[in-house]
């Protein structure tokens, strides 16, 4: 009987361990047009479809990634616009997303992983330097000009900086998820909502409470 159950609980975390590492869930039809429109009265992983028959060629389509985001809403400069079951409707359920990053001159896309997604960028304007912390804590960097790539196994910690320091960057990234999910580092640690404990960030950081003040400030927290 104890010899069966803990083969049970082995049998499981396996089970859970292999989930984790799954892409997103393969479509079981052609495609299926997110319903933006209808309210959503119970909630499951992905969003409705609207009836197929009434999918026409704009669903499929987005003009999102045309326009910069606003690298000032933040204090890293950065802004990043990704396409969503919202404004690619098409796209539901296909496992993939795609991401327009701007960078300000000396502006970085902070410390993030994408619990969901591997991402591969490719820079179109401007020199980036990228790069990604493995679970070994190596450092995999990279500059990238226009035209070159670079991809961020998923999960992992990385980073974007625009190393130039008079002309703003520009780069366009593929997910391998319609919902990739993003932590920034910093935020994640000093300015969740509620806060963690101070004294879990002092230990964690080997860091005072003048250095904690100081960062929650510094990060608009
Ligand atoms: C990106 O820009 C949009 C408006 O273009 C803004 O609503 C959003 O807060 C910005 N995101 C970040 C992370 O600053």
């Amino acid at each position: 009987m104890r010899k069966n159950s803990s083969f049970l609980h082995l049998f499981l975390s396996f089970a859970l361990l292999l989930g984790q590492a799954k892409p997103d869930p393969d479509p079981l039809q052609d495609y299926c047009i997110a319903d933006t429109k209808t309210p959503q009265y119970f909630y499951f992983n992905g969003a409705p479809c609207i009836n197929p028959e009434l999918a026409v060629s704009s669903h499929f389509s987005t003009s999102v990634l045309s326009k910069p985001g606003n690298t000032k809403a933040n204090p890293f400069g950065f802004n990043v616009t990704l396409t969503n079951a919202n404004n690619l409707p098409g796209m539901n359920t296909l496992g993939l997303s795609m991401a327009r990053v701007d960078i300000d001159a000396n502006g970085i896309v902070p410390l993030h992983t994408h619990p969901r997604a591997s991402e591969v960028t490719t820079c179109l304007k401007g020199r980036l330097l990228v790069g990604f912390v493995d679970t070994s804590n190596r450092v995999f960097t990279q500059q990238l000009n226009p035209g070159e790539s670079f991809v961020f196994p998923k999960g992992l910690i990385h980073f974007l900086y625009n190393y130039d320091s008079k002309a703003p960057a520009v780069a366009l990234s593929g997910l391998s998820s319609q919902n990739p999910g993003a932590q920034i580092v910093s935020l994640a640690s000093f300015t969740s909502k509620p806060p963690i404990e101070i004294q879990i960030l002092k230990n964690s950081f080997q860091i005072t409470d003048q250095d904690v003040a100081r960062i929650r400030k510094n990060l608009g927290g």
